[in-house]
């Protein structure tokens, strides 16, 4: 079966209308990685000053069940910068663990507009070979050296740009809300403290209509430039009966020199999730790389 073909499909937008006019437009695709600055941040500093406020927080954060439940030990500078985002009003209090993943764990937290996810990339224990992957040969990461700590500062706003530029290219992926050196804070998707589904978690009433939406999802990320690198079943989330996409840390720009694999992969991985629902889709994923690279329409 080839996506986009016939009906069209619920993806029009995510829902928040002219919000997606307020991120800060690049010129050229690529640009925004500019931005990456790994200089020393202010939790670098408040974790080197070690000032009384930030000696108490680090007491009662470091006490606190979750933490203690998820094993999570976080280095100072880490605590530091979850306590810059509650000092800037992102974090008003913290929920329980969402996901302990192999590098990064996802936290509940309330946030001043409701429920807030947060993302606390480990430093040391992060997969630093695998992230290696996805910045090496991109100049605009020549920079960076091996320092494992600026990798992982990259990644982190690496992700929070990205789910900008997907959010401007109309692919629904949780509102980005703000990064401090390794921690991201985006909107939480779920309801009542309870994480939305991943697509491999739930029973789909309407396998070929979320096909659908996922081709157009990976197309509208291509032709933004973006390809996601880890595109599959996992990191696709159904939530207000609408398909999320999530975890785009490791996507890269067209500009990657793996981006042809990583995109082969991505349809490889969708295509084979689908073809398991009992679609007639090629499993190979041939026909969703040919309609996701497919050049657009001339509009004139
Ligand atoms: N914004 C969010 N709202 C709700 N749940 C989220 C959000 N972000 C992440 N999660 C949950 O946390 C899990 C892990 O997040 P994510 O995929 O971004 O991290 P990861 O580094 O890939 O972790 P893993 O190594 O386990 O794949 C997701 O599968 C999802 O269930
Ligand atoms: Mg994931």
């Amino acid at each position: 079966m080839r996506p986009g073909s016939g009906r069209t499909v619920g993806v029009s937008g995510n829902g928040k209308g002219s919000e997606l006019l307020e991120f800060e437009e690049a010129d050229n695709l690529g640009d925004e990685w500019e931005e990456v600055d790994v200089s020393e941040t202010d939790a670098d500093r408040v974790a080197k000053e070690r000032d009384r406020e930030f000696l108490s927080f680090r007491e009662r954060i470091t006490d606190a069940d979750q933490f203690k439940v998820e094993g999570a030990v976080f280095d100072d500078a880490t605590l530091a910068a979850i306590y810059t985002l509650v000092q800037h009003g992102h974090i008003d209090a913290f929920g329980g663990p969402i996901s302990t993943g192999k590098e990064a764990n996802v936290f509940l937290a309330d946030g001043p507009d409701g429920e807030v996810a947060v993302k606390i990339y480990r430093i040391n224990a992060s997969d630093f070979k695998h992230m290696r992957e996805y910045l090496e040969g991109d100049p605009r990461f020549s920079g960076l050296g091996s320092d494992k700590k600026a990798v992982v500062l990259a990644w982190t706003r690496k992700e929070l740009a990205n789910l900008r530029r997907a959010r401007k290219a109309s692919v629904r992926v949780p509102e980005p809300v703000a990064a401090e050196r390794n921690v991201l804070v985006m909107d939480f998707l779920g309801t009542d403290g309870e994480r939305a589904k991943r697509l491999g978690e739930v029973r789909l009433e309407n396998p070929e209509t979320a096909y659908e939406v996922v081709a157009e999802y990976a197309r509208r990320l291509y032709r933004a430039g973006l390809i996601h690198g880890d595109l599959s079943e996992y990191n696709v989330v159904v939530h207000d009966s609408a398909l999320y996409v999530i975890d785009l840390g490791q996507a890269v720009t067209v500009h990657h020199p793996n981006s042809r694999d990583f995109l082969e992969r991505d349809c490889r991985n969708v295509a084979k999730f689908f073809s398991r629902q009992g679609l007639g889709i090629d499993a190979t994923g041939g026909d969703l790389l040919e309609f996701v690279t497919e050049p657009e329409a001339d509009p004139s």
